[in-house]
């Protein structure tokens, strides 16, 4: 459907089933998600199970309105307030304490829940006629690249879903960013589509990368994540060339992911990113995925400066890059 005007009886229909406790992809902001009702636990486990999740990887609430925040958390702090004024909807997720209104599955039996209002036309409309919190992973098979394109939901899902909604491309491409609320600072568990300056900016303080230990926290960066069947490896922009020739003469079908133009062997299939981070963010998933069908057995990424969007960017990369 027109990605800024849903229609409306197409808007009801998925709500309704979502409702029902069935199964609905729908495009939001940043990339597809898979949408339960998220107070249902048998709808929630079916999400876990099409997937192929760990049950032990907590999923995203989605609400319509702010104030329904309040019936998945338990507590709003203050700078969760400021937050969700300032970047909600969008690509913003905030953990926060969890009511006892969540089921266990969903949140992966954490005393946390993870909640976010997205901004993209489709999703706000359905998750409004829903008219409950709607749990929303990725819609992709646990591990592989997100879909940030219909089409690549019902490549990795179609037949185990009762509705994909099919609004075109996400604008942003890379997932939310998740800030957890509930320790004594706010931490930072997954860099996303708000960049970490944006959210120092508001909240007058440095955040600190949640790592090692503290990434334990948001379960879902321990496991194997965004990669394709190709091998991914992430290298400076000088070093592309090199790399990309070295690879060929070994005989092996070479993807190259490269800000600027350069010169490549012969052979090689190479997407130039002419139009800065937020172009390499949309395309990246569709990229990794159209270089698996290329059949390339190795895809060589430019590495951005860690700024901005380029963060999110660059833990993609080393996420799909490790082994
Ligand atoms: O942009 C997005 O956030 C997309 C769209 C569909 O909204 N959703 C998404 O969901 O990326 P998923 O399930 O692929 O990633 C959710 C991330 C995981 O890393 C998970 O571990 C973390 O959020 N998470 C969920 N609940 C959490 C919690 N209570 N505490 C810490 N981390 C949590
Ligand atoms: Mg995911």
């Amino acid at each position: 459907m027109d990605p800024l005007r849903p229609q409306r009886e197409v808007v009801e229909e998925a709500g309704r089933a979502l409702r029902e406790g069935l199964l609905v992809a729908f495009p939001t902001e940043t990339v597809y998600g898979l949408g339960a009702h998220a107070l249902k636990a048998e709808a929630v486990a079916r999400v876990f199970l099409v997937k192929g999740r760990p049950p032990d990887n907590p999923v995203i609430v989605h609400v319509g309105y702010p104030e329904d925040v309040e019936v998945v958390a338990r507590e709003v702090p203050k700078a969760a307030l400021l937050l969700m004024a300032r970047f909600w909807p969008g690509p913003l997720t905030l953990v926060l304490p969890r009511s006892p209104a969540v089921p266990d599955v969903t949140t992966a039996g954490l005393d946390t829940v993870a909640v976010r209002m997205p901004s993209h036309p489709v999703a706000l409309a359905i998750i409004r006629a829903a008219g409950v919190p709607v749990a929303a992973p990725s819609a992709n098979r646990s591990g592989g690249p997100s879909p940030t394109r219909a089409e690549h939901v019902l490549e990795d899902l179609g037949p185990d879903l009762d509705v994909v909604v099919d609004g075109g491309p996400c604008p942003i491409g890379v997932e939310s960013t998740v800030l957890d609320l509930t320790g004594e600072e706010p931490l930072l568990l997954r860099p996303g589509g708000v960049a970490k300056e944006a959210l120092e900016a508001v909240l007058g303080r440095p955040i600190r990368l949640g790592r090692g230990e503290e990434a334990a926290r948001s379960p879902g960066t321990r496991h194997r994540h965004y990669a394709p069947r190709a091998q991914v490896m992430v290298v400076p922009g000088p070093e592309l060339e090199a790399a990309a020739r070295r690879f060929t003469a070994q005989g092996k079908r070479v993807g190259v992911i490269a800000t600027r133009p350069i010169a490549l062997p012969a052979g090689c299939h190479v997407r130039v990113m002419t139009n800065g981070l937020p172009q390499y963010a949309r395309e990246l998933f569709h990229i990794l995925r159209e270089m698996d069908r290329l059949g390339c057995d190795v895809v060589i990424a430019e590495a951005v400066e860690e700024k901005g969007l380029g963060l999110a960017i660059m833990d993609r990369l080393r996420r799909a890059a490790a082994r």
